[in-house]
C-alpha cells in the first residue's frame, strides 16, 4: 500500500516504519529459520524473491505492512536502522468486495524480544491504524493450531475463535470493531503518535527525549 510509505507510528517500546528495500537482507535472514517458517506458515524465498515481495507490499493496494524497530535503539543515531529490526506486522484486505475486513499478522522475529509485551503493543498499534486510516471494521487472525502463544495473545486482545480447519491445522479468530471496541482501542492507544518517517529519521534522538 502506498498510504503508509512515509508513515512512522511511534509507540512505547517500538516504532513502526514502512518496509523498505534496506530492510530486506535482515528480513531474508530471519525467514531462513525453520521455526519462523512454521509459526508463520511461510515458504522460504530467495533474496531476489524477497525484494519482489517487498515491492509488492509497497505497490499493491490490498497489503499494508510495517517493520517493527526497537525504539530505544533506533533513537541512537550511531546504530544502523537494519540493526534495530525486531519483526513485522501486516494487514491484508482479503476480500475485494469488503474492504473493511483485514487479516492481521504479527511476527516478533527476534526471540530475545518475545514475551515482553511487544507483540501486544504492535498488534494494537496496527489495529488502531487499520481502524482510523483504512476503515477496517473486522480483523481476522489465522494461526497454527500449535501456536499457543499467538492464540493466547489474540484472545487477550478480545479476539474470539470462530473456526478450526483441521486440514490446514489452523484456527481463525475474529474481532468486530463495534463502537465499544473502537473506543477502547483508541483509548488504549492514545499514546501512539503518527509521524513523518523521513523527517523523523533525521531527528531520531528526539523520539526518546520528548
Ligand atoms: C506470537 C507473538 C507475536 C507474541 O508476541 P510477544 O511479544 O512474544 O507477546 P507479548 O509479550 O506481547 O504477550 C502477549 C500475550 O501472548 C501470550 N504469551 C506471550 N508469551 C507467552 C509464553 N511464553 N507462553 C504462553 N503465552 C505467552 C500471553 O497471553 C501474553 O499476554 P499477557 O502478557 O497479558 O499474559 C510472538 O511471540 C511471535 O512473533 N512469535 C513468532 C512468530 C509467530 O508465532 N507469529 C504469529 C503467527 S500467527
Amino acid at each position: 500500500m502506498k498510504i503508509n510509505e512515509n508513515t512512522l507510528l511511534d509507540g512505547h517500546k517500538v516504532v513502526l516504519v514502512p518496509y523498505n528495500a534496506e530492510h530486506v537482507p535482515r528480513y531474508h535472514e530471519w525467514m531462513k529459520s525453520p521455526e519462523l517458517q512454521q509459526l508463520t506458515a511461510s515458504e522460504p524465498l530467495t533474496l531476489e524473491q524477497e525484494y519482489d515481495m517487498q515491492r509488492s507490499w509497497r505497490e499493491e493496494s490490498d497489503k499494508c505492512t510495517f517493520i517493527i524497530l526497537d525504539k530505544q535503539q533506533w533513537a541512537d543515531t550511531s546504530v544502523e536502522e537494519e540493526q534495530c529490526m525486531v519483526g513485522d506486522v501486516n494487514l491484508f484486505l482479503t476480500d475485494p468486495t469488503d474492504l473493511s475486513l483485514a487479516e492481521l499478522e504479527v511476527m516478533i522475529a527476534e526471540p530475545s524480544y518475545r514475551g515482553k509485551g511487544i507483540g501486544k503493543e504492535v498488534t494494537r498499534m496496527m489495529m488502531c491504524y487499520g481502524v482510523t486510516k483504512l476503515g477496517i471494521q473486522k480483523f481476522q487472525a489465522k494461526i497454527g493450531l500449535d501456536n499457543q502463544v499467538s492464540i493466547s495473545m489474540f484472545k487477550k486482545l478480545h479476539f474470539q475463535q470462530v473456526s478450526v480447519c483441521h486440514v490446514f491445522r489452523e484456527v481463525t479468530l475474529e474481532l468486530t470493531v463495534d463502537e465499544p471496541v473502537r473506543m477502547r482501542l483508541l483509548d488504549d492507544m492514545a499514546f501512539m503518535k503518527e509521524r513523518d518517517y523521513r523527517q523523523t529519521c533525521s531527528n531520531r534522538q528526539e523520539l526518546v527525549s520528548q
